[in-house]
C-alpha cells in the first residue's frame, strides 16, 4: 500500500470512529479522513460539486516552483479560462490525430523486445514492465506533447529522459512534491522549489524552440505543441463533431460546460510551456503504473488475454490489418480490461477538494448524537482506493473481472462510485489521451507477444509500502513470449 493510503488507513483504524476522531488536524489544514466508504460524501445522494473546489495540488506547486505564471491548477477564474482553453485539445478528434504518434513509439519499442529476444537467442524475456512502460510513457509524451522523436529504450540515458524522470520525478523531489500537497503554506514559505532548475531550462528551450521552427518553417504536426500554439492564437475551439462522437472508453469523464466556454484569455509562451510539461508529469507516471499493472493482470489471468487476443485477431482480420483511432475505440473488450485495471489499481488512490460552502454530511454512524458538518475552509480526501474496493458497489471487489463493465453489466455501476479519472469539472484533462496510449500500447503488445507469469511474478500482488507511487512489491515482473 503506498505510504500515504497506508497513513490514512492506520489512523482510520487506530482509532475508534466516533465524531470527534473523524476530524484530524494536520498542521495548518483540516484534513478529513474518509472512513473505509462510511460516508462516500460523493456517492451520497446530496453532493453538491460546486460546493466543493480542487484544493490541495501538488501539481499547481510545481508549477510555482517552475516559476511560470499558469492557472490550471489554481481555484478560481485563472483555473477555469485555462481550462477552457486547453480542453478542446483533449477531445476525441484531437486525439485521433495523435494516435498514430503513439502506434510508432509501441512499434519502436516492440521492436527492441523482439532483437533483444534474437540477441539472446530465445524466443521470450522477463520483463520488469514498470521500467519498461515508463520508457514507452516518456517516448510517447516526447512525441505527442514536445514534438520530439526519441527511444528511450535503446538510447536508456537521452537528454528527454533524464531530465524528465531521473530529475523531475526523483524520489527525494516526490517527497518535495508531497510536503506541498501536505503542508502547502510551510513549503511556500521557504520556497522550497520542486522543479529543478536545468529541468526547467531544458523544457523551456525545448518547447520555445520547436514553436518558432514550426512558425518559421509553415510546419504542421498534429501534437500538442501544435494545439498549444492554436491556443496561443485563440484557435483551439471545440468542434461540433467531437461532441457527438461515441467516446473513448468507459472511464472517460464528461467535459463540465466550464471547459466547453470561449475564452479570450492571452496566454504567454512561459504559459504554455508550464502546460506542455504539467501534461508530461501529470500523463507519465500515471500511465506507466496503469500499463504495468494491466501487463500483471494479463499475465495472472491468461482466459481474459485470450478473449482479448481474438478481439484484437478479429479487428485485425475486419480490417486487413489497419489499427488507427477507429480500432481502438470500437475494442470493447478491450476496454472492459483497462476500466477494469483502473478500478482494482487506481494510479491515483485518493482525491481533494476544499469545501467552499458548509455540507451536512448527517450522522457519521448511530451513535453520533450530532450531524457532521464539513465547514467552508476544510480540505476534503475522498478514497477512490476504498469506494472502488467497496463490496457494496464492486461484488468481490479484489478479484480482476473485466465484464463488471461489460456491455450487459455496466448500468450496475453507480454514478460516482467509479473515479480513477477524477469526478467533476477539475476532472482529468488528459484522460482521453491516456486512455488511447493504453489501447495502443496493449493491442500491439498483445499482437506479437502472449504475456505469462514467470519466476519473478510476485504472487500474491502486495503493494510496495517503500515507495509514494502505486507499485508492487518486488516490481512487475512478466514474460513476454514472442507469438509465432
Ligand atoms: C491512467 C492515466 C491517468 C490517470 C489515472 C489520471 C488521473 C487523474 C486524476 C484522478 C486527476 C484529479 C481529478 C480530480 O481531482 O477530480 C487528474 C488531473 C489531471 N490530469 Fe490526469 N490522469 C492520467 C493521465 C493524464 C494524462 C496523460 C494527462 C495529460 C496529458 C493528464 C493531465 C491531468 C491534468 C492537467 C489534471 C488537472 C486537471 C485540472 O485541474 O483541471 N492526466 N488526473
Amino acid at each position: 500500500m503506498p505510504a500515504i493510503l497506508a497513513i490514512m488507513y492506520k489512523w482510520d483504524s487506530l482509532l475508534p470512529f466516533t465524531e470527534q476522531n473523524f476530524r484530524l488536524q494536520a498542521v495548518s489544514e483540516l484534513f478529513l479522513l474518509w472512513r473505509k466508504t462510511k460516508l462516500p460524501l460523493i456517492a451520497s445522494e446530496n453532493y453538491q460539486p460546486n460546493w466543493f473546489h480542487k484544493h490541495l495540488n501538488t501539481l499547481k506547486e510545481i508549477h510555482l516552483s517552475f516559476q511560470i505564471h499558469c492557472g490550471i491548477y489554481s481555484p478560481g477564474q485563472e483555473w477555469k479560462d485555462m481550462r477552457s482553453t486547453l480542453s478542446p485539445a483533449f477531445t476525441s478528434s484531437k486525439m485521433r490525430g495523435m494516435v498514430p504518434f503513439m502506434i510508432d513509439v509501441n512499434k519502436q519499442m516492440v521492436g527492441v523486445i523482439k532483437n533483444k529476444m534474437q540477441a539472446a537467442g530465445t524466443d521470450y524475456l522477463d520483463i520488469e514492465c514498470k521500467d519498461l512502460t515508463t520508457r514507452y510513457a516518456n517516448d510517447v509524451i516526447a512525441s505527442c506533447a514536445f514534438g520530439v522523436k526519441v527511444d528511450s529504450h535503446t538510447e536508456e540515458n537521452n537528454e528527454f529522459y533524464t531530465n524528465g524522470l531521473a530529475t523531475a520525478l526523483a524520489p527525494f523531489r516526490r517527497l518535495l512534491a508531497l510536503g506541498y500537497s501536505t503542508f502547502p503554506s510551510v513549503m511556500k514559505k521557504f520556497n522550497v522549489k520542486v522543479f529543478p532548475t536545468e529541468s526547467k531550462t531544458f523544457f523551456k528551450n525545448l518547447v520555445l524552440r520547436t514553436m518558432k521552427e514550426r512558425e518559421k518553417h509553415n510546419i504542421f504536426r498534429p501534437d500538442m505543441i501544435q494545439l498549444l500554439m492554436e491556443a496561443k492564437k485563440g484557435k483551439l475551439t471545440h468542434d461540433e463533431k467531437a461532441s457527438t462522437e461515441t467516446d473513448i472508453g468507459f472511464a472517460a469523464v464528461e467535459e463540465s460546460d466550464i471547459g466547453k466556454r470561449k475564452v479570450n484569455a492571452v496566454w504567454t509562451d512561459d504559459d504554455l510551456v508550464a502546460q506542455a510539461v504539467v501534461f508530461f508529469l501529470a500523463g507519465f507516471e500515471t500511465i506507466s503504473t496503469t500499463m504495468s499493472f494491466i501487463l500483471h493482470e494479463l499475465a495472472m489471468n491468461p482466459d481474459v488475454q485470450e478473449k482479448l487476443y481474438a478481439e484484437i485477431m478479429e479487428n485485425e482480420a475486419r480490417t486487413s490489418g489497419k489499427f488507427d483511432y477507429n480500432a481502438v475505440q470500437n475494442l470493447t473488450y478491450l476496454d472492459c480490461v483497462i476500466t477494469e485495471t483502473l478500478r482494482l489499481w487506481p494510479p491515483l488512490v485518493a482525491l481533494d477538494r476544499l469545501c467552499v460552502k458548509d455540507y451536512n454530511l448527517g450522522r457519521a454512524n448511530r451513535k453520533c448524537k450530532k450531524d457532521f458538518i464539513i465547514r467552508k475552509g476544510e480540505s476534503v480526501a475522498i478514497s477512490v482506493y476504498s469506494i472502488h474496493h467497496d463490496p457494496k458497489y464492486f461484488p468481490e471487489p479484489y478479484k480482476f473481472d473485466p465484464d463488471r463493465f461489460s456491455e450487459e453489466n455496466k448500468h450496475n455501476i453507480k454514478p460516482m462510485t467509479y473515479m480513477p479519472f477524477g469526478v467533476g469539472p477539475r476532472n482529468c484533462i488528459g484522460a482521453r489521451f491516456a486512455l488511447c496510449e493504453l489501447k495502443v500500447m496493449i493491442y500491439q503488445v498483445l499482437q506479437h507477444f502472449e504475456v505469462k507469469v514467470c519466476e519473478k511474478t510476485m504472487i500474491p500482488a502486495r503493494l510496495d509500502t517503500t515507495t509514494l507511487s502505486m507499485g508492487i512489491h518486488g516490481g512487475h515482473w512478466v514474460r513476454f513470449k514472442l507469438r509465432h
